[in-house]
């Protein structure tokens, strides 16, 4: 049963109708469609616009079709166009007249602004959620790891010693950022397009301030024509959900970079890991590598919804419907890797006699030489140099710059003398980086 049937005389084209149909898809707004309609009511009953026993025949009998639906007692399908028209058809079927009051003064524009804006805020709740529990999780390795020492990398090339405290402070703070993020999104978006019909308002006498503060919105919205072609405020959710599965797939890569046999700096529990068909010996961080593979889907989410919005005139237009599977693919993808990566992350084993060890190695004090040799009135331009030849120096003998006789050093400079093996030791290298932010400053 189509909405619109008083004006057509033909038959819709199946593929036209499969083409069009949004219901396999926006069915997963009902419990938000719902809300909205029984605030709507509620609204039309107090304001006179319908009696006050239709409204809450319509409200009871909303309220029942939520109950089924979450029961299980109502599947969700057959040929309704999309959730609105499919709730709608449902209830005027259980309730009679009453049911086919409920659109008045409403449009599907204003509807569809709403259901997508409540499921969205809905979304970033139980993301916000997630999320806390990641940093949770960040924080717990970070305070049971203070002196776990590890090398710290540019280029990914071993670079200075620092502590695995700090590495993983580096990700709480990105994921800090992206919770801020989040609520910055949620209270710019909190406004009610509800009662903005088609997109010029109406000639009932609604009470907008009415259903914004039934369905917990700060306000309602300012412009009517505005209400129903923004969608500003799904991009900029896609945005901050491009940029927490950002965040996840660099730490992923990291993950798959020390658990590979070359690192060995964790070990990932079998949980998060699978074998292969042919190589009895692998066990792979599939779920990591996933985690980085599917950023791109995401980032295809923004991008796409950007493209879709760039022509679109005032006001609502049917290429808007596209904001929904791509949209609705993000938020799934993005909550799972953040639930993966929180159960990966708090299962896995750190090898910390390998990662310290290799933070002796590949000269990560090298310029920890060079500030001792400031110390003993070197300019900084000058020791860089003589540390320069010392490495030279070791990489020939192959040994470490704490492997050097004093002898050995005094021959290149005779500055140093018997202390510079405490000055440059991986202790002394960590601890005395006590700089705002740096890894010695949280020991
Ligand atoms: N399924 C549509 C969407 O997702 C609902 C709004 C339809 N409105 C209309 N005038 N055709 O955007």
């Amino acid at each position: 049963m189509k909405l619109w049937g008083g004006r057509f005389t033909e038959a819709e084209d199946a593929l036209t109708e499969a083409f069009n149909e949004s219901l396999s898809f926006d069915k997963r707004m009902y419990r938000q469609d719902i809300n909205g309609s029984v605030a709507h009511a509620k609204m039309l009953g107090k304001q006179g616009i319908i009696s006050m026993e239709d409204s809450e025949e319509i409200v009871n009998g909303l309220q029942g079709i939520l109950r089924d639906i979450e029961e299980g007692k109502l599947l969700i399908g057959g040929d309704a166009e999309d959730i609105h028209s499919f709730i709608e058809a449902e209830l005027t079927q259980r309730i009679g007249e009453a049911g086919k009051r409920l659109h008045t003064g409403r449009s599907r524009n204003d509807q569809v602004a709403l259901d997508m804006k409540m499921y969205t805020r809905d979304n970033i709740d139980g993301m916000m959620k997630e999320l806390q529990k990641l940093v949770d999780t960040f924080e717990k390795i970070i305070n049971e790891n203070k002196d776990t020492f590890m090398p710290g990398f540019t280029h990914l090339q071993k670079a200075q010693p620092t502590t695995l405290a700090h590495h993983m402070g580096a990700y709480k703070e990105m994921f800090l950022r992206d919770l801020g993020r989040l609520s910055d999104t949620r209270d710019r978006l909190n406004e009610c397009p509800l009662g903005a019909g088609a997109f010029a308002g109406t000639t009932y006498p609604l009470d907008r301030d009415f259903t914004a503060k039934e369905l917990l919105f700060r306000k309602p919205t300012d412009n009517s024509m505005d209400s129903v072609s923004d969608r500003d405020y799904l991009l900029e959710y896609l945005f901050d959900l491009s940029t927490i599965q950002m965040h996840l797939s660099r730490l992923s890569e990291e993950i798959i970079i020390w658990n590979s046999n070359e690192y060995q700096f964790v070990r990932i529990s079998d949980a998060y890991s699978t074998g292969s068909s042919i190589m009895p010996q692998k066990k792979n961080p599939d779920i990591a590598e996933l985690i980085r593979g599917k950023t791109g889907r995401v980032y295809g989410a923004l991008q796409s919804l950007m493209v879709t919005m760039k022509g679109l005139p005032l006001a609502y237009n049917k290429d808007m419907q596209e904001d929904k599977e791509m949209a609705f693919d993000a938020m799934d993808t993005v909550t799972n890797s953040v639930i993966l990566m929180n159960g990966m992350l708090s299962t896995m084993t750190w090898n910390k006699p390998r990662m310290e060890d290799s933070a002796k190695r590949g000269f990560t004090n090298a310029t920890d030489v060079a500030d001792y040799l400031v110390r003993k009135g070197v300019p900084f331009r000058t020791a860089h140099g003589i540390v320069g030849e010392l490495v030279l120096l070791c990489e020939k003998k192959k040994c470490a710059l704490d492997d050097l006789t004093v002898q050995e050093y005094r021959e290149i400079c005779d500055k140093i003398d018997e202390d510079i093996y405490e000055a440059i030791s991986l202790d002394t290298c960590v601890r005395n980086r006590k700089t705002k932010g740096a890894p010695g400053e949280m020991l």
